[in-house]
């Protein structure tokens, strides 16, 4: 999938929950509307245009399927940081609102809320999901208008159980957003028994192209969104003295989109479909499996993993020594071994603070085109690294 770039080792990526690789069905749907029927969509008659409305409209089918609702449920965004901040911005809040959300959240799915409400902390433990019973309390403290969280957590690979914490919000009337970004392309989705108002998530996580995401969202919690960006394409008249908006979900996409990114995500969709769940659940399984008991062994770090059985495929390390950084360990790894993985922050301040581990953290992070062989020599590269400078 992806070309060596000549240090004689074979290149090894570990970075998929900053981006996914992407599969040549994918690369192929984008060069085919750039090299055989470029034109925008939905304002056009003649046959170019029809032809990339056509497929562009044909993606929001895949698209609702791949998320489990219906193809009007599904609005293209360019990532899940807009998703998020459609819903934050479109909600009707007032300064006074409460918006409940995990310490663990990923900074897309934090500020949104921050610049417009308040906000209801709620506790975890660092690699823990959100406990239902710590919910309910926040809720009784707080009376929070919406409860936002992360389907998985991009630091420690945590997954939350995303029906049971919905329905324990629907049960006070509270509204919720789910960020999916990091589980969308593990498990099937299936939106509509999901029992949450929205759920976004980015196309370049999921195989897909950059520049792409979606929100998904219930017809009702939809319809009572207010754009917050509007013009061309999202209107169905404009006089002098004012607008009719189109219908969901046109009116959420005003301007041109990133049609390619639209066709190439769908693409990703049907292959990631395409494949075996179990075979998918098992491979990722064995990964992070391997993962756990390699990481904890590593001398002079710390591993921070979730210790669930349904866990993402990632770990983080904190290290112990001061004169080892993580952005270091980052270098040395991809300019001695060819290995890229990611140092730093993750996005994700609080979690980071709470874990002790405000000087960074090495995250590695697989998918399924990874090997044990590409743990294990991660794990080794890493440990090399420790002891030589310790
Ligand atoms: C859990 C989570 N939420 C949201 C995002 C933001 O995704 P994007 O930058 O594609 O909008 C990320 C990206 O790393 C993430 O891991």
């Amino acid at each position: 999938m992806l070309a060596s770039c000549g240090s004689g080792k074979p290149l090894r990526y570990l970075d998929s929950a900053a981006t996914t690789l992407k599969p040549s069905t994918v690369i192929e749907a984008e060069r085919e509307y750039a090299t055989s029927y470029t034109a925008n969509i939905h304002r056009g008659h003649h046959r170019l245009s029809e032809i990339a409305s056509e497929k562009y409209e044909t993606a929001r089918e895949v698209m609702g399927r791949f998320v489990g609702t219906a193809p009007r449920n599904i609005i293209f965004t360019k990532n899940a940081t807009e998703s998020i901040n459609m819903v934050a911005n479109g909600f009707g809040f007032t300064r006074s609102d409460v918006v409940a959300l995990p310490i663990g959240e990923h900074h897309s799915n934090i500020l949104p809320w921050m610049r417009l409400c308040e906000l209801a902390w709620i506790e975890h433990e660092v690699c823990a999901p959100v406990d239902g019973r710590t919910l309910e309390e926040v809720i009784a403290t707080n009376r929070p208008r919406m409860f936002v969280f992360s389907s998985g957590s991009n630091v420690t690979g945590a997954v939350n159980d995303i029906r049971t914490l919905c329905a324990i919000a629907a049960r006070h009337g509270i509204s919720t957003c789910v960020d999916a970004s990091q589980t969308a392309s593990h498990e099937p989705i299936e939106f509509d028994q999901l029992g949450c108002d929205f759920l976004a998530f980015s196309g370049h996580k999921m195989f897909g192209p950059p520049g792409t995401g979606v929100l998904a969202g219930r017809p009702e919690a939809l319809e009572r969104l207010t754009p917050y960006v509007i013009g061309g394409g999202s209107v169905a008249s404009v006089t002098r003295d004012g607008f009719v908006l189109r219908d969901v979900p046109y009116r959420f996409e005003a301007g041109t989109p990133n049609i390619s990114g639209v066709i190439g995500l769908a693409a990703a969709a049907q292959f990631l479909s395409a494949m075996p769940i179990e075979e998918r659940r098992a491979h990722l399984v064995t990964l992070s499996n391997q993962m756990s008991e390699r990481g904890v062994r590593i001398p002079g770090a710390r591993s921070l993993m979730s210790d669930q059985p349904d866990r993402l495929p990632l770990v983080s390390f904190a290290f112990s020594t001061p004169h080892i950084t993580s952005d270091t360990v980052a270098t040395s790894l991809s300019e001695n071994h060819n290995i890229m993985v990611r140092s730093g922050s993750m996005c994700a301040h609080p979690l980071v603070h709470r874990a002790g581990a405000d000087g960074g953290l090495l995250r590695v992070s697989a998918h399924l085109y990874n090997s044990l062989d590409d743990i294990d020599e991660t794990c080794n590269a890493i440990e090399e690294f420790t002891t030589r400078f310790s």
